[in-house]
């Protein structure tokens, strides 16, 4: 696949290094460094390059993975999304860590998932990966002893959807189903919850959430 990167932080670099490693070409942008994101991009390997958003943007399936604050200003900058598949990262915890921004006293009455469905409403738009630290993507592998992480993941397109989900097997993890893009409310709750959860009990960054079923 041709995969645009926005958000070359931990997030987007982690991830666009696993999707380069397992063969997909990959354009990294949107840093305030220009260097880290030729870096970033040499060490991705020959598949991947830095560019700029519009760039990124103009890729079959593209992954932001800014912090909700920068949401806009990307979005403007990327120019039409018109019929692509956007993955979104973003958990709606603050920036600091201090608390989320979704259910509490702040403007965004609906998931971040939705809001950017809402912006780009010709696009495919697909919540994933907000589950997961970016330290477990950052490492060796994503197991955790013989345990695969689950990855969940919904949407409104059954299309991006499976396309997503072959991506999340590509970085070593579970693609689980969680439903259409209305249930990104609570996968972002979950998300938020996940990480005070991790932070609180001093687990963090080594615990992976998994579906299990019997
Ligand atoms: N970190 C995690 O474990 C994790 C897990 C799940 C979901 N998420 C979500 O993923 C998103 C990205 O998280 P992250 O940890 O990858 O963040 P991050 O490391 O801070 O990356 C953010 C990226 O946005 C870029 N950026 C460009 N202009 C910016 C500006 N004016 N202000 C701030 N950033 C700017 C940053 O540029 P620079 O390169 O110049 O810094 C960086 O490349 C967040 O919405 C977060 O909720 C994170």
């Amino acid at each position: 696949m041709k995969i645009g990167i926005i958000g070359a932080g931990n997030m987007g670099a982690g991830l666009g290094k696993l999707w380069a490693k397992a063969g997909h070409q990959v354009v990294f942008s949107y840093s305030r460094d220009e260097n880290k994101l030729w870096d970033l991009a040499t060490s991705a390997g020959a598949t991947a390059k830095a560019a700029t958003v519009q760039e990124a943007a103009a890729q079959d399936v593209i992954l932001i993975a800014v912090w909700l604050p920068a949401l806009a200003e990307v979005i403007d900058a990327a120019g039409t999304l018109d019929g692509k598949i956007v993955i979104t990262c973003i958990s709606g915890l603050q920036p600091d860590f201090t608390g989320q921004t979704i259910g509490l006293a702040t403007d965004l009455k609906i998931s971040v998932a939705e809001t950017i469905q809402q912006l780009i409403p010709h696009a495919k738009v697909v919540e994933a990966f907000n589950t997961t630290f970016a330290e477990i993507i950052a490492s060796d592998s994503r197991k955790f002893g013989s345990d695969v992480p689950s990855v969940f993941y919904c949407g409104d397109d059954s299309e991006a959807k499976q396309i997503t989900a072959r991506l999340i097997e590509d970085c070593g993890y579970e693609a689980v189903d969680a439903g259409n893009l209305l249930v990104a409310r609570t996968l972002e709750t979950l998300a938020t919850a996940w990480v005070q959860f991790a932070v609180a009990s001093q687990q963090f960054p080594n615990l992976g959430l998994k579906a299990v079923r019997r």
